[in-house]
């Protein structure tokens, strides 16, 4: 009887034992599959707008990648940058539950300030038009207008602003009734293999994106895109400026980035900023 009891006890504690060590390996198991590893911030990113952000064997890298290393070493946390689609990128650090920042040469817009907080500015940029060298658009004074686009074929990145641009354009704007057409997808450079394609006339791109991708490309070309002045005033561009979108509810991640862009936007003895070095960098324009 007693013995009998020994024994169920015995085998009750090893059972216990054994399970426990079968749900330890279990879950390891689990989390090795599935890649789960536990960061401070996950950043959410489009690698597919060099300079700022491209891969480089199976690796994000860019200006953007460079700030966002800074910020986690000043703060002392661990940063994810998560490659995903443009266009979630501001709804997602809004929501905050699965992104708390979004480094993607972020345009500040006043809709999506409504949804985040911007950082300060740490470039600022203009919209290209890429066009095929054996297509050319009506260039005057080495620039193009709106109005030039009048009745072609047009592409953008979906949801960045040289693509809300073009809709206003279309839409309401000087190209309103001209019969000019919109496509949309998911990087630059889609848009601009499009061109070769024939699917398109021009793509509408930012400034460096668009310089990255002629210059790989010697059947592209890029010229900037300006409003035509009205009553007498000059043709313009529509400057940008790019900031880093944090969660309304991340203080601490914007006063840190805010610090780190502070100290990589103050010019060095040559009169270049890190950012400045960082972009000739990534561009491919110098070897450092
Ligand atoms: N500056 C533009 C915007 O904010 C385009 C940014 C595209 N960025 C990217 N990582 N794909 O809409």
């Amino acid at each position: 009887m007693l013995m009998a009891r020994k024994i169920k006890r015995f085998f009750s504690v090893e059972l216990i034992i054994f399970l426990c060590l079968i749900l330890t390996l279990a879950l390891s198991v689990i989390f090795f599959v599935l890649n789960i590893e536990h960061y401070d911030y996950i950043i959410e990113t489009n690698a597919f707008f060099a300079p700022f952000e491209y891969y480089s064997n199976r690796e994000i890298k860019g200006v953007d990648v460079d700030i966002v290393n800074r910020v986690a070493e000043k703060m002392d946390k661990t940063i994810q940058l998560k490659n995903v689609e443009f266009d979630v990128i501001i709804d997602n650090v809004s929501d905050g539950i699965i992104a708390d920042a979004g480094a993607a040469g972020l345009t500040i817009t006043e809709p999506r300030l409504q949804k985040v907080d911007f950082s300060i500015p740490y470039y600022t940029s203009v919209q290209y038009v890429i066009f095929s060298q054996t297509n050319l658009p009506n260039i005057h004074n080495n620039y193009l207008v709106w109005e030039d686009l009048a009745g072609k074929t047009l592409g953008s990145q979906t949801g960045c602003t040289g693509y809300l641009f073009m809709s206003d354009e279309v839409d309401s704007g000087v190209l309103e009734g001209t019969d000019t057409k919109i496509k949309g997808f998911d990087s630059h450079q889609i848009a601009a293999d499009a061109i070769s394609a024939h699917l398109i006339d021009y793509a509408i791109a930012d400034e460096l994106a668009a310089k990255f991708i002629v210059e790989k490309n010697p059947n592209l070309a890029a010229l900037p895109l300006y409003y035509s002045g009205t009553d007498g005033m000059p043709d313009e561009p529509a400057e940008e400026s790019y900031a880093i979108a944090v969660n309304k509810n991340r203080p601490e991640l914007l006063s840190a980035i805010n610090e780190v862009l502070t100290e990589m936007l103050e010019p060095g003895e040559d009169g270049k900023s890190e950012i400045d070095k960082l972009i000739l960098k990534h561009m491919g324009l110098t070897d450092e």
